[in-house]
């Protein structure tokens, strides 16, 4: 009688662990939404009929890279294609020539390929909120890489990884501020801005307009799009040198690439890059360095292109059904001639 209760408490509670304790071991969990046993492929189907046999399937990652723009690009896509390798995790990698088109396209074949999860490093910000519905209806996770989205529901990617571009055009703008500060002014400055409507454009100008709005010494005399790349920085900077010439006591350039560009521009007009006319970057390329312990640039902020680390990591532990923060900031610094001399021999990009 004893012996029958027992039995009879036991029962169902071993039949609820058995059935509880296997969904949350399965070697194939993936979060709520995540069609992860879906995915196309002969390798591990859940369509096996022995799943204890059965190897485990990679998890399948769809990224859309913006372009191959500038050497921090370059870098980016490099260690995300590592970062994935070293994680085991299988990266179908896509590259949109600058284009968002392209970039809905490949969204739209990573869903018709049912992948686990989509990242996406955005051209510009604003456009994302149908081809980002059509990811969260096909419960694929999204998460935004380097730059970010201007979208009205959040909800609609899980995280953005990335730098402050806001915090780095403030950065921009102290160094500017500290080296004027015995100036009595005026000081002429020009920007060459990045893509127009991407955010490290956006931001970068904000941090470093607001930062030295604080004093009237600083005028601004001509801030131009120029897309990050070499050649388009040494055009523009050639024109605004036959109109504005010896009155640029600064330049503030987006990104390295398009400084190393005007420099070349600044030499052929004569002036000494550094000494007559103050240059500030941003990324902190191994080639920008080289020219700052030269004394060509004045100061680098920097911005961390090795964002594939963070991407996998993040992809792990949403896979295992982890919560994300909304934001992941990787940590930079600011890079002046002292400092350029003891990195750049470890710079790898
Ligand atoms: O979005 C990051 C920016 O894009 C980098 O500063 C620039 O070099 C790149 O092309």
């Amino acid at each position: 009688m004893y012996f029958r209760g027992k039995a009879l408490f036991w029962l169902p509670l071993c039949l609820l662990i058995v059935l509880f304790g296997c969904e949350s071991n399965h070697p194939d969990s993936a979060p709520a939404g995540v069609a992860r046993g879906e995915y196309d492929r002969d390798e591990g189907s859940p369509d096996s009929s022995d799943e204890s046999i059965a190897p485990q399937r990679p998890i399948v990652l769809g990224f859309s890279q913006l372009g191959t723009e500038s050497d921090w690009r370059n870098a980016n896509s490099l260690s995300v294609k590592e970062a994935a390798k070293e994680a085991g995790i299988e990266l179908l990698f896509e590259n949109a020539e600058q284009s968002q088109e392209k970039q809905f396209e490949a969204i739209r074949g990573f869903i018709d390929k049912k992948v686990d999860l989509i990242a996406v490093a955005p051209v510009v910000q604003s456009g994302w909120d149908d081809i980002l519905k059509e990811a969260q209806l096909a419960g694929i996770p999204v998460i935004i890489v380097d730059r970010a989205v201007d979208i009205l529901d959040a909800s609609q990617y899980v995280t953005l990884i990335g730098s402050d571009f806001y915090e780095e055009g403030r950065k921009a703008g102290k160094y500017l501020l500290d080296k004027m500060a015995n100036s009595p002014g005026p000081v002429g400055i020009v920007e060459l801005k990045g893509t127009a409507g991407s955010t490290p454009s956006i931001d970068r100008g904000r941090g470093f307009h607001d930062t030295i709005g604080e004093q009237s010494k600083f005028r601004v005399l001509k801030s131009e799009y120029v897309d990050f790349t070499h050649e388009r920085g040494r055009e523009v900077m050639r024109s605004l040198l036959q109109e504005l010439g010896e009155e640029i006591q600064v330049l503030y350039s987006h990104n390295d690439d398009m400084a190393l560009g005007a420099i070349e521009a600044i030499e052929e007009y004569g002036l000494r890059p550094g000494k007559d006319m103050i240059i500030i970057s941003v990324d902190g390329t191994r080639k920008a360095l080289e020219k700052m312990v030269q004394g060509k640039i004045n100061c680098v902020v920097e911005c961390n292109p090795l964002l594939g680390p963070n991407l996998m990591q993040a992809v792990n532990e949403l896979m295992e059904g982890r919560t994300l923060p909304k934001r992941i900031v990787t940590p930079e610094t600011v890079f002046t001639e002292v400092t350029a001399e003891r990195e750049v021999h470890n710079r790898k990009y």
